[in-house]
């Protein structure tokens, strides 16, 4: 039954509030009347969590040229060099505008960065010093100076609580469909309700969460990815999901990631003897790119049956580990480490998704009227591994290039008029949770156990197995029952992680971040794994 309901209508309608969403939001909301939405609090993305900083070439001694060669040398022949030149030329102007914010960004003297000049700290696979950041804490100091911003702003609403639960479209004269909306669950009410706009971005983030250890927060589960695939766009290299080296090994420690700064400002990874064993695995030692690292370490632990790594940082005076570090140094504290005189724990856990909705260089996806920015979409400057803080970085940078395309176009683009609304007359509420927490659990296993840092064809076509199983299951359970945020996300971490395997089992080769036994070799002329609907 098909009936029509209280509508939300806005210009743009953008499903997330990290660094892409807020950006997009701020760079349109002088000409549209922008909603952006959060499904926990609008602090809840990985942008909050970020710690190293933002890639940008500020240095009289470092180039755009060696900023593009680092990246393109990290994503091991597959970032896009076209996309990769775009995004680092436009470095400078993104931290200009961030800096225009008032993102209190670390500067030498610790003037203000208005007047100031940054400080810049180093990371895996850059050959320069070029990291702009906040302490260690870069991606709060960015989230709540942009959040500010969008509070400030009459033409910006920002809905809390609300998780989108698939997008509208509908035919073109010309035959083929456009975004004009999307289902929303208003968590408050527990109603699913329309959303219609003119256009809509996805800036959901990433899909770490498929896995069982992760560095991301828990609202991490690719909603964007599987939303814009069923409405019919493509993704592409959804098998390199990136693992970071070192997330901190404690049994009460969640999700808590040591930044790779510290090893920039001169951090060591050692063995539970105090032997460091990087030089043996690669040139750049601390400092090689995040696939090399996590793998060395993957193989120490292994080799010798031990539970974590060590990453060292006591030969560094006390006062400038603190000063760096006060985030880390804080948290490790209430777990009794005191990074001044102890050596962490380290563990690799996933990270960041390399992959995700193919979109052109200004966010546009293969649906009118779609864009897709952050770490959701998939733009070509990562390749088979991306290189440490060139995220937040591309963040900026689309989203500046996806407001500038929806300004171009915003004129000739109309509201559709009223839209069907949400159809739940056949479902009843959830009755057996256990169901549903079951089956997150089962399948962060399988991904974590079978889909990981090291991969062979038997491990993925079991995981290709349980996985199907998992989606007949949910997709079943979806039909019959009322939504809930956490049925939604597992609907959509089922979905991705499908898309995961079947991109793994298509690449023959090793490369990056996805490592095969059955294929250690690259091929001469790779390409991106590309997966239609
Ligand atoms: P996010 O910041 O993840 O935001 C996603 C938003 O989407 C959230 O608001 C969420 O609530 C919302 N959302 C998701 N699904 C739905 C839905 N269905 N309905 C409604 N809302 C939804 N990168 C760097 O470049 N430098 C760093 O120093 C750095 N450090 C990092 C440290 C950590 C611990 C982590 C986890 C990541 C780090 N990264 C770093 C990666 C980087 O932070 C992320 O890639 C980036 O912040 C992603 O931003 P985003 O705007 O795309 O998404
Ligand atoms: C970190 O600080 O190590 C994370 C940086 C990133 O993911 O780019």
């Amino acid at each position: 039954m098909t009936q029509v309901s209280p509508q939300k209508h806005f210009d743009i309608l953008i499903i997330g509030s990290g660094a892409a969403g807020l950006t997009l939001a701020l760079r349109t909301a002088d000409f549209a009347r922008v909603a952006v939405l959060s499904k926990g609090e609008l602090s809840q993305g990985a942008t909050f969590y970020a710690q190293g900083g933002i890639a940008a070439v500020l240095d009289d001694e470092d180039s755009v040229d060696a900023h593009v060669s680092d990246t393109l040398t990290a994503g091991v022949g597959l970032c896009h060099p076209d996309v990769v030149e775009r995004i680092v030329e436009h470095s400078a102007e993104s931290v200009s505008w961030l800096v225009d914010q008032g993102v209190p960004f670390t500067t030498i003297d610790g003037s203000d960065p208005r007047t100031g000049s940054l400080h810049l700290t180093k990371e895996g696979g850059h050959s320069h010093r070029r990291i702009i950041h906040a302490t260690d804490a870069t991606g709060k100091a960015v989230f709540e100076t942009l959040k500010a911003r969008a509070l400030a702003h009459s033409n910006i609403e920002l809905l809390e609580g609300y998780t989108a639960v698939d997008l509208i479209t509908q035919p073109t004269a010309e035959g083929a469909d456009r975004c004009v909306g999307a289902y929303v669950l208003n968590q408050a009410t527990e109603a699913v309700e329309v959303i219609r706009c003119k256009f809509v971005a996805l800036a959901t983030g990433g899909a770490s969460k498929a896995y069982l250890y992760t560095s991301n927060p828990d609202g991490a589960s690719g909603d964007g990815i599987a939303m814009a695939w069923r409405a019919g766009c493509s993704v592409a290299n959804m098998e390199f999901n990136q693992f970071h080296p070192t997330c901190l090994y404690h049994p009460h420690a969640k999700s808590f990631l040591i930044t790779e700064a510290l090893r920039g400002e001169g951090g060591t990874l050692e063995l539970p003897d105090g032997t460091r064993f990087m030089p043996q695995f690669d040139e750049r030692e601390e400092l090689a790119p995040r696939d090399i690292v996590a793998r060395a370490i993957d193989h120490e632990m292994k080799r010798l049956g031990c539970d974590c790594v060590y990453l060292n940082i006591t030969h560094k005076p006390a006062a400038f580990v603190r000063e760096h570090f006060p985030t880390i140094a804080e948290r490790c504290l209430e777990f009794g480490i005191d990074i001044t005189k102890d050596r962490i724990p380290v563990v690799p856990a996933a990270h960041y998704t390399c992959g995700g909705v193919v979109v052109n260089e200004r966010g546009m996806t293969d649906l009118t009227n779609l864009y897709a920015i952050g770490e959701t979409s998939f733009t070509g400057l990562h390749g088979a591994n991306r290189m440490a803080s060139n995220s937040l970085l591309e963040c900026f940078v689309v989203a500046f290039a996806a407001a500038d395309d929806i300004a171009a176009r915003f004129d000739r683009t109309t509201l559709e008029s009223a839209l069907p609304a949400w159809d739940a007359s056949r479902v009843v509420d959830s009755d057996d949770e256990i169901l549903v927490s079951h089956n997150w659990d089962e399948l962060r296993r399988c991904m974590w156990d079978f889909v990981g840092i090291v991969r062979n064809d038997e491990r993925l076509q079991r995981a290709r197995r349980r996985i199907d199983l998992l989606q007949e299951e949910i997709i079943d359970y979806y039909q019959r029952h009322r939504v809930t945020n956490d049925l939604l996300e597992l609907r959509n971490l089922v979905l991705v992680s499908s898309l995961i395997i079947d991109s793994a089992l298509q690449r023959k080769e090793s490369r990056g971040l996805h490592f095969t036994l059955d294929y250690p070799e690259m091929v001469t002329e790779p390409t991106d794994t590309l997966l239609r609907p």
